[in-house]
């Protein structure tokens, strides 16, 4: 694998044309991080079309790879990347020679902090300097129980030792969070040992891991959640048989719905947009932005509705439109955990107040996203108040004219550069380099639809 890391670099968004034509949005990186994984705990061979090939899941394949599996990156028959992982078999991996450099990616972390949880080695993990402020203790705390021992800095951030247990032994954990990071990393664990692990969440988090164990043929049973029926309410909970024997299966990753959201945004903002964007992942546990949006006014149509390896994807038609103002409920924030950096972005531009409810956990990302939207927002001309876990924007003008400080979080970054689209004055972020984790050509494809986003020397940025 020879992918190049690139220098600071900054980048500048000034006003877009309407934006229109078809668009190829990369994989989901949910989804990618938990096929190259599933892939290396399978005896055989795992294919995997539709991967993310940002640093971040680059990163967990090189992890995966260190573990003893065997990853490699081909060509399908009509050209397109075609990723091969030949897996170990539950039990089956081993002691990392080095440290596990998980750079950018808290999934990447904790998911396998996991894994090997359950192996009796020694494993060491760090990350960039945005991964190392993340806390840890959230999945410490379950993952103990096995007798797994952790040794990190103060306050439970990385770098990491992580000194696996020899006996496996199935977990049972009450999360106070709905995280699908703590729920999978206990679940990875429980796959190894013989019985049955449990995990409850408060409200389902994303059931990715749950979908892609179903695919590789693991027993899970769910109660309280989209998998588990119709209708549901009530603590989810997910129940998983341990020690099964996995053989590779073919994966089609779906475009990852959370980095369609720039798109979307932007071509409901931008006058006279349209834009076809196909074969979007539309998990429920994924969609509430589009949800949020639809509420607001904004014109966005599913078609061709199908299943991918177990996970619900769609096409999505998006139009310019008018959007107003809502209130956005707590009982939300799960499925749109991610969006709120974008949705800021629209309720910027919408008319009247748009009130983000339920938004505690947005300190811990790649930044703290709460602060850096009420900050960058009001230096952009925006009025914006953050509350200990409540956002509020009011809808009007965007001067912009600024420079936005994204430390290390792409998805600052990709949010202030669509906003610089529809504003008076260009809007610049000091280092676009972070986008690379999660939608490596985001500004290419963006200006192929009628965006004007350039990088820049950082003494020429606005
Ligand atoms: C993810 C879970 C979410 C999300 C992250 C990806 C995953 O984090 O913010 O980008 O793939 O499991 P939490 O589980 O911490 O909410």
């Amino acid at each position: 694998m020879s992918h190049s890391v690139q220098t600071s670099r900054a980048a500048v968004s000034g006003k877009a044309k309407a934006l229109s034509g078809r668009a190829r949005v990369p994989g989901d990186k949910s989804i990618s991080h938990r096929a190259l994984i599933m892939g290396g705990l399978a005896v055989g061979e795992t294919t995997v079309t539709g991967l993310l090939m940002g640093e971040d899941v680059l990163r967990t394949a090189a992890v995966m790879a260190a573990l003893g599996a065997k990853v490699e990156e081909t060509k399908g028959t009509d050209g397109s990347p075609l990723w091969k992982v030949w897996g170990r078999g539950i039990g089956g991996l081993s002691e990392p020679a080095d440290v596990l450099d998980m750079g950018n990616s808290g999934t990447g972390a904790r998911l396998i902090a996991g894994l090997v949880s359950a192996y009796p080695f020694t494993s060491f993990m760090t990350g960039d300097a945005s991964l190392r402020r993340r806390p840890m203790d959230r999945i410490i705390k379950p993952l103990s129980q096995s007798g797994a021992r952790f040794t990190t800095r103060a306050g439970g951030r990385l770098p990491m030792a992580v000194t696996g247990t020899p006996l496996a032994m199935p977990l049972t954990y009450d999360s106070p969070i709905a995280s699908a990071q703590v729920k999978s990393a206990v679940l990875l664990a429980g796959l190894h040992a013989g019985g049955v692990t449990t995990v409850t969440e408060p409200v389902p988090s994303r059931d990715h891991t749950e979908r892609m164990f179903r695919h590789f043929g693991v027993d899970v049973r769910v109660e309280n959640g989209p998998l588990g029926g119709e209708t549901w309410s009530g603590r989810y909970k997910v129940q998983v048989q341990g020690q099964p024997e996995l053989t590779g299966r073919p994966i089609n990753v779906p475009a990852d719905p959370s980095s369609a959201a720039f798109l979307v945004v932007s071509a409901l903002l931008v006058p006279g947009s349209h834009l076809i964007l196909p074969n979007i992942g539309i998990n429920p546990l994924r969609t509430g932005l589009f949800d949020t949006l639809q509420e607001m006014g904004g014109d966005i149509a599913y078609t061709n509705r199908r299943l991918e390896a177990g996970e619900p994807v769609a096409d999505l038609e998006v139009k310019y439109s008018k959007l107003k103002g809502i209130p956005v409920p707590a009982e939300r924030a799960p499925s749109m955990i991610d969006e709120y950096p974008i949705l800021a972005v629209a309720a910027a531009c919408a008319d009247g107040v748009t009130t983000m409810l339920g938004l505690e956990e947005l300190k811990v990302k790649e930044s703290d996203r709460l602060t850096a939207m009420a900050v960058g927002l009001e230096a952009c001309g925006v009025t914006a108040e953050a509350a200990a876990d409540s956002l509020t924007v009011k809808g009007g003008r965007t001067a912009g004219g600024v420079t936005i400080a994204v430390n290390l979080d792409h998805r600052i970054a990709m949010s202030f550069l669509v906003l610089g689209m529809v504003s008076d004055k260009p809007i610049a972020v000091d280092d676009a380099t972070a986008i690379a984790t999660s939608f490596p050509d985001f500004m290419g494809l963006m200006n192929g639809l009628g965006a004007d986003m350039r990088t820049v020397a950082t003494k020429d940025v606005a």
